[in-house]
């Protein structure tokens, strides 16, 4: 197939909006990363987005509204705390999974009783759903286990040629995917976190819990809260493993671990001290800029071959935590203490 590339303007997003519709695969930018998107509603195109993905069929998608109104045919109904983050946080990075209505079939919701619902902000995405006029599912437009794309340029690295177009609306302002929350436990708890921080969300619908995946390992048996916690994700050709401590121990580290093949992760204004090929991605003490760098800095890894990649660790609240949530993942759950 051949894969149709799009502008943002008005006349290309109807067109991708019209293939949407006819049950076609579209590729579209949203501030967080990339989508790979098709009608929620009609299970066939919605079944082609795993096999383009070559995604587990047990692990769902979320489903894309342009409009708060939008959301109360997919659920069962809004619980007063859902209305809150509603109002506080769509549009914008978060998604909140409830019970689900009727109208969302088993592909979408990979066979479980629950949804993922999200209202994106970035402006390409928003004005792509009104035009559409459905519902649509989407996961990040990756071959599954790659970084999620953060630009149309890593979109077509992996899907041209299975998907009917790519909407290229230049780079994803966070880099990280929406953070992720379940409203259909008895406690509201994060299943991801991103760029609203657990944080934020506490101070709108009070304590929330955090699945331990998030930050850990899942032990062998657990099952996962969010079925994309068991996957492995994010992950380079290189071996990657995260050095926890302060920059003078990560350098005297990498001093002694110089062998050809191995690269630096490290934040700005570090790699020229470390006599090894760097990438920076980010500020220190900084999530914002590094959630922003981290997937392009994991993908270019691989395009210069490295082979063993020493990282730097970020921290583990605010936006923090989404990046070591993704960076673990990435290293396989390596984690050596300096
Ligand atoms: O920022 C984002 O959320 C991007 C953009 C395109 O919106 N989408 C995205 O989708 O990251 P995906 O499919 O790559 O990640 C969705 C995550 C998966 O880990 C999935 O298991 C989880 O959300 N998820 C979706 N529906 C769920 C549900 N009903 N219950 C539990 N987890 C769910
Ligand atoms: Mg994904």
């Amino acid at each position: 197939m051949e894969t149709k590339q799009l502008g943002t303007t008005e006349q290309d997003l109807a067109l991708a909006g019209e293939l949407l519709r006819q049950g076609q695969l579209v590729a579209f930018p949203t501030e967080t990363v990339y989508g790979l998107g098709a009608d929620a509603l009609n299970e066939t195109a919605v079944a082609q987005i795993y096999a383009a993905k070559g995604r587990p069929s047990d692990n769902p998608l979320i489903v894309h509204v342009a409009e708060k109104a939008d959301i109360a045919p997919l659920v069962q109904e809004i619980p007063e705390k859902a209305k809150k983050l509603f109002d506080r946080f769509f549009p914008g990075p978060l998604t909140v999974i409830l019970p689900k209505s009727d109208k969302i079939g088993k592909v979408v919701s990979g066979g479980l009783d629950t949804v993922a619902v999200r209202m994106p902000e970035n402006p390409v995405a928003h004005r792509l759903l009104q035009l559409a006029g459905v519902p649509v599912a989407a996961p990040s437009a990756n071959t599954s286990g790659l970084p999620s794309p953060t630009r149309a340029k890593y979109v077509q690295e992996d899907m041209n040629g299975k998907i009917a177009a790519i909407v290229d609306g230049g780079d994803c302002a966070y880099g990280v995917e929406s953070t992720v929350i379940t409203l259909a436990t008895p406690t509201p708890t994060l299943l991801r976190p991103g760029a609203v921080t657990k944080e934020m969300l506490e101070a709108e619908i009070g304590p929330i819990a955090v699945a331990p995946a998030v930050l850990e390992k899942m032990a062998d048996g657990e099952t996962a809260a969010s079925p994309g916690m068991k996957y492995k994700h994010y992950a380079p050709k290189a071996q990657v493993t995260i050095l926890r401590g302060d920059f003078a121990k990560y350098k005297e580290f990498i001093k002694q671990h110089t062998e050809p093949g191995v690269w630096a992760l490290c934040f700005d204004g570090e790699g020229a001290q470390l006599g090894v090929p760097f990438i920076e991605y980010g500020k220190n003490h900084d999530g914002v800029t590094q959630a922003h760098h981290l997937f392009t800095a994991l993908r270019d890894l691989d395009k210069h071959g490295a082979q063993v990649v020493y990282a730097r660790c970020p921290e583990q609240d605010g936006v923090s935590m989404a990046v070591y949530n993704r960076l673990i993942r990435a290293a396989a759950f390596r984690v050596v203490e300096l």
